[in-house]
């Protein structure tokens, strides 16, 4: 019997989740739209992971050397190893340019060249003529990109008054008995209230799972709470094996160190003192896709040619640069690794390993920010009343290995669109009729059990066993020995969630309780993940499988869809990969043979 609890009601057209880039580009579209728009964070929006996006936001300006959105759209689609939905790809390069135009007009104070244009710096990934030459492509605010934006975005939402209900932590979606959104169910961390919040579409922008990891560049915060919401309402998750790893996050402490040291000159070094991207990636070398950097320093310190002590990690050299450029380009990361590397970056190396970053699967949306799921293998089915954008999203634009900085890129992309398609779809001020109450005792009594868990088991410890396994057995290199191993273990910690005990019994500010509700979240994700990684039996982007090394286009061009069946049993389908352009300004980019 579910303990009763007094919930307050609202009524919205639209209600987003998360207000980090995605979340708050698309409050901004929805309200100047005339829809009434709730915003629901469980951080105060500034504080949101986007503020750590650091070298930049792409887009082929051309500020910096001739460029072309359809150079960048072929970059991505290469980047994405041909998992990225071209049709996708395509909106996203061609919408970069008024993107970053709207960014500037609404204030990001963007660095500047010395004639006051946009200042671009090289990324990785990122060429000129398709493939040929580098492209300076990432419009950069010095190192603190992702801060300048949300702020940005921030102030434009109140500007049109937007709503903000924050640190309200979204538990659950509610839904209708035929499976469309209706609302979700909130938890006012500050009161204890309980709120329930109607909308005719809800808008998912939580954000991506790094904390199911032990070392990443992750806030806290990013533990997947919109995918499991998704999950928990019977939707699938799409290419949850596809976790990027960052070349170069701080050895030891996982804060990162971002790619624009490596575009503004800086370079990798093992314990022989040799540059050896070099070596993987003759062209590109330093500035090689991430997932291609992250593998080759990997076996730079498993074939015994790491750095330090232990020879367990690589180094990155920013010591020849002129420290005026350091200063002005990169402030935010010479203090970082002064705080958690005590390195001076104008003197010494700085000690990095592969990091987990970011997550390329997600909620499975077109390009219009609407949920789809797929149950025949062919076709899609749009899940009424739910959109997603963001990491949380899988569009999918990133495939198999996201391109540093397409991921502000994303965010502001596709928040628009969402917002643009809302607009169509809802007429502002339409009543909400009735709801059924079915998925809110569930959201209700999932809550509730949680609140009153009595179990041995500790949160962190449970979380700290979910960690471990994961960055031991669904890493860069997986094999089927150590993706098997992996489920087990995985299932473990699942199966062992019912020993849960939480020690706070209060509604107003429990943080036990919310980390507990947050670890069920990173769970489920975790489980698809290892499940997702282990059916997929070749190698592709972030997905690097020693016991199938190749790629395998003919068997494998496909998305993963997981679904949770019960407790532990996940239920694998695939999706077809869009190999198809909007119009004839572009042309799809066949499979071909993917070196840097
Ligand atoms: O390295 C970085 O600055 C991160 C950028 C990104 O992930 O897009």
């Amino acid at each position: 019997m579910t303990a009763a609890y007094p919930i307050t009601h609202h009524e919205y057209d639209v209600v987003v989740v998360g207000a980090g880039g995605a979340g708050l580009r698309a409050t901004v579209g929805l309200s100047q739209a005339g829809l009434r728009t709730a915003n629901l964070t469980k951080v105060f929006p500034t504080r949101s992971h986007t503020v750590a996006a650091q070298g930049g936001i792409s887009a082929a300006l051309g500020n910096m050397g001739q460029d072309d959105w359809r150079w960048h759209m072929y970059d991505t689609i290469k980047g994405s190893d041909w998992l990225g939905d071209q049709d996708a790809i395509q909106y996203m390069c061609r919408e970069a340019i008024p993107a970053i135009i709207e960014l500037e007009h609404w204030g990001v104070p963007f660095s500047r060249t010395p004639e006051g244009k946009i200042y671009q710096r090289p990324f990785g990934g990122m060429t000129t003529h398709y493939g040929e030459g580098t492209a300076q492509r990432t419009c950069a605010a010095a190192d603190r990109t992702g801060h300048a934006m949300l702020h940005a975005l921030y102030q434009q939402s109140l500007k049109n008054k937007a709503e903000f209900f924050i640190e309200y932590f979204a538990l659950d979606l509610l839904t209708d008995d035929d499976g469309s959104v209706k609302g979700v169910l909130a938890w006012d961390l500050a009161t204890g209230q309980l709120h329930r919040f109607r909308a005719q579409q809800v808008i998912l922008a939580t954000g991506g799972y790094g904390r199911a990891y032990f070392s990443a560049t992750s806030a806290h915060t990013c533990t997947g709470d919109g995918n499991a919401m998704a999950l928990r309402a019977g939707i699938p998750l799409q290419d949850m094996e596809f976790v990027q790893f960052h070349p170069t996050g701080i050895y030891g402490a996982g804060c990162l160190i971002t790619e624009g040291a490596r575009g503004e000159g800086g370079f990798l070094t093992n314990s022989k003192g040799e540059r050896f991207m070099e070596r993987y990636a003759p062209n590109r070398k330093d500035l090689a896709s991430r997932d291609v950097v992250s593998r080759s320093m990997t076996i730079e310190i498993r074939e015994g040619r790491g750095v330090g002590a232990e020879a367990d990690h690589i180094h990155l050299h920013l010591e020849h640069l002129d420290p005026a450029d350091l200063h002005k380009r990169l402030p935010g990361i010479s203090e970082t690794a002064k705080i958690f590397a005590g390195v001076d970056v104008t003197k010494e190396p700085i000690p990095v390993l592969p990091t987990v970053h970011y997550n390329m699967g997600g909620i499975p949306a077109n390009f219009y920010g609407e949920v789809v799921t797929c149950t025949d293998g062919q076709n899609d089915t749009i899940i009424p009343g739910l959109m997603a954008v963001g990491e949380a999203a899988c569009v999918s634009v990133h495939g198999a290995n996201r391109l540093g900085s397409n991921s502000l890129l994303d965010l502001v992309v596709f928040g628009r669109a969402a917002a643009l398609r809302a607009a169509q779809l809802v007429k502002p001020g339409t009543s909400h009729g009735t709801i059924s109450t079915a998925s809110e005792e569930k959201a209700i009594a999932r809550f509730d059990a949680l609140r009153n868990a009595k179990g041995p088991r500790g949160t962190a410890s449970l979380r700290l066993e979910m960690q471990k396994t994961m960055q031991n057995h669904a890493a860069v290199f997986r094999t089927s020995d150590s993706l098997n191993e992996g489920l087990v273990k995985i299932k473990k910690a699942v199966e062992s969630f019912a020993d849960i005990g939480v020690s706070d019994r209060s509604m107003v500010w429990n943080s036990d309780l919310m980390e507990t509700l947050e670890l069920d979240n990173l769970l489920g994700q975790a489980l698809l993940t290892v499940a997702s990684a282990q059916n997929r039996k070749e190698s592709r982007g972030a997905h690097a499988h020693e016991d199938f090394p190749d790629r395998g286009d003919q068997e494998w061009q496909k998305h993963t869809l997981a679904w949770r069946s019960n407790n532990t049993d996940v239920n694998i389908g695939y999706r077809p990969v869009h190999m198809v352009t909007l119009d004839d300004e572009a042309e799809v980019v066949p499979p071909q043979k993917r070196t840097y």
